[in-house]
């Protein structure tokens, strides 16, 4: 039997027993959706950094080729190319170009899944093409990035719409732990209105608070994109293999 796993937060699991699983990471809002936004406007590759600094330093040898994003407190990190929002990333600003991401807590669910076998990047973005490349995967856990160390709504949210067309394809072959069915049950209770929804989120809050409440309705487009980004953690790159 297939299994499938929701963690609420990278600390509900150790980063030991995720090795040999198929994680999928879930920063809906925003850093997840952002990543897919970025590999579908062409950029080639998203980097992913802990530290601001490092990204930094790390842009700094190669700065022409790279566009370097992330926030710190939801804003644009100083000196840095762009933020956190979904639609900042264009052909325009990143095709072509290598983008060096760091965020509070999206880029360090990434590092938690590192001795993973496969880590996936997961958003309501791509959420079909997501569950259709893990349907034949033996063991699948969904870590949730939270915010700020608190579980959030949103991306649970994203779990369970990610669980949905696993077991619409062939329920007898998955086995579900508690918080997967949970998640599963939440999704499906929502009403229409997602990005309505999502502002009463932890996540959602805190964008609508610096004014940002155009990502939450880019964020909740459901299977806008069709790639499925992964995290080659030898190589520490996320492509669209
Ligand atoms: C994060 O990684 O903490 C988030 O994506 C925060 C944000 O909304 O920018």
């Amino acid at each position: 039997m297939q299994e499938v796993r929701v963690h609420h937060l990278p600390r509900d699991i150790s980063a030991e027993e995720l090795s040999g699983s198929t994680v999928v990471v879930i920063d809906m809002l925003r850093a997840t959706s952002t990543i897919c936004r970025a590999l579908s406007a062409g950029a080639v590759e998203v980097v992913p950094f802990l530290e601001i600094d490092e990204a930094r330093a790390a842009a700094a040898k190669d700065r022409t080729n790279v566009v370097l994003g992330g926030e710190r407190h939801g804003q644009r990190i100083e000196g840095f190319d762009l933020g956190n929002s979904p639609s900042e990333y264009t052909l325009l600003s990143v095709g072509g170009r290598r983008v060096f991401l760091t965020t509070t807590n999206g880029t360090r669910a990434l590092h938690h899944a590192r001795q993973a076998r496969r880590v996936i990047v997961g958003s309501l973005l791509n959420l079909t093409a997501v569950a259709a490349s893990i349907q034949d995967e033996p063991r699948v856990d969904i870590l949730c990035a939270g915010t700020d160390g608190v579980e959030s709504r949103e991306d649970i949210l994203a779990a369970g719409a990610i669980v949905e067309p696993l077991l619409a394809r062939n329920r007898a072959a998955w086995k579900l732990d508690d918080k997967a069915h949970a998640a599963l049950d939440e999704w499906q209770a929502l009403g229409d209105d997602l990005a309505v929804e999502l502002c009463s989120t932890p996540g959602g809050s805190n964008l609508m608070a610096i004014g940002m409440d155009h990502d939450l309705v880019d964020c909740a487009r459901i299977d806008a994109l069709t790639i499925v980004p992964e995290l080659d953690v030898p190589a520490w790159r996320i492509t669209v293999p």
